[in-house]
């Protein structure tokens, strides 16, 4: 990501688990902190994994963001003059995300989202898909297979030592103690339809 947009536009940081994602979106908000814009940044509160106000990324850096509980919250707390709204754990956000993330990128902000394209089933999550769809810009990065060695695009959960069922519940907040990062060749979802 080189140049920094200057008018309103939409941005989507996507792949699987330990990928980098966060990792990537706090490097185009400290960009665009270099560059003198005003920066917000917004996560849903039900990611506490690490820090109930911060983003986090797998291998430690951190920023300081907004726990917000809805999409709609993003839009009541964004301020006038902030130039640049970055969302993190865009999946994990109600379906009303993509018209408020729209809405802030007509107004002339420029949004950065990042978020799991698929769940742990290989399946598109939540709002992700119309995201990606609305995006002027989509950046999909890869892990690395912990099987193969291989880049990686799925993520594995993995309960009790064993891949868990595609019947689980779509939302398990964790890390390495449930997740792998997988090459669709190695990937598992016991009871896929
Ligand atoms: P990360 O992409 O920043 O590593 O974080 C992804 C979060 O999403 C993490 O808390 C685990 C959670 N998650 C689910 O709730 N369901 C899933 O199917 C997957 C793959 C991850
Ligand atoms: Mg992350």
């Amino acid at each position: 990501m080189d140049a920094l947009p200057r008018d309103g536009s939409i941005e989507v940081i996507c792949g699987c688990m330990f990928s980098g994602k966060t990792e990537e979106l706090i490097r185009r908000v400290r960009r665009a902190l270099i560059a003198k814009q005003k920066v917000q940044v917004f996560k849903p509160q039900m990611d506490n994994r690490y820090a109930a106000d911060q983003v986090k990324s797998h291998n430690g850096s951190g920023f300081d963001a907004i726990p917000v509980a809805c999409a709609g919250d993003i839009l009541r707390l964004t301020e006038p003059d902030t130039t640049v709204v970055a969302i993190d754990e865009a999946q994990f956000f109600d379906d009303d995300l993509p018209r408020i993330v729209n809405a802030l990128a007509d107004s002339g902000k420029r949004v950065i989202c990042a978020g799991l394209d698929l769940d742990f089933r290989g399946e598109p999550f939540g709002p992700m898909p119309t995201l990606l769809a609305i995006a002027e810009r989509v950046d999909k990065l890869t892990a690395i297979c912990v099987v193969s060695g291989e880049p990686a695009t799925r993520t594995q959960r993995i309960i009790n030592g064993k891949p868990a069922s595609y019947h689980d519940p779509i939302i398990l907040v964790g890390a390495t103690e449930s997740y792998e990062a997988r090459a669709r060749k190695h990937h598992e979802v016991p009871d896929k339809p």
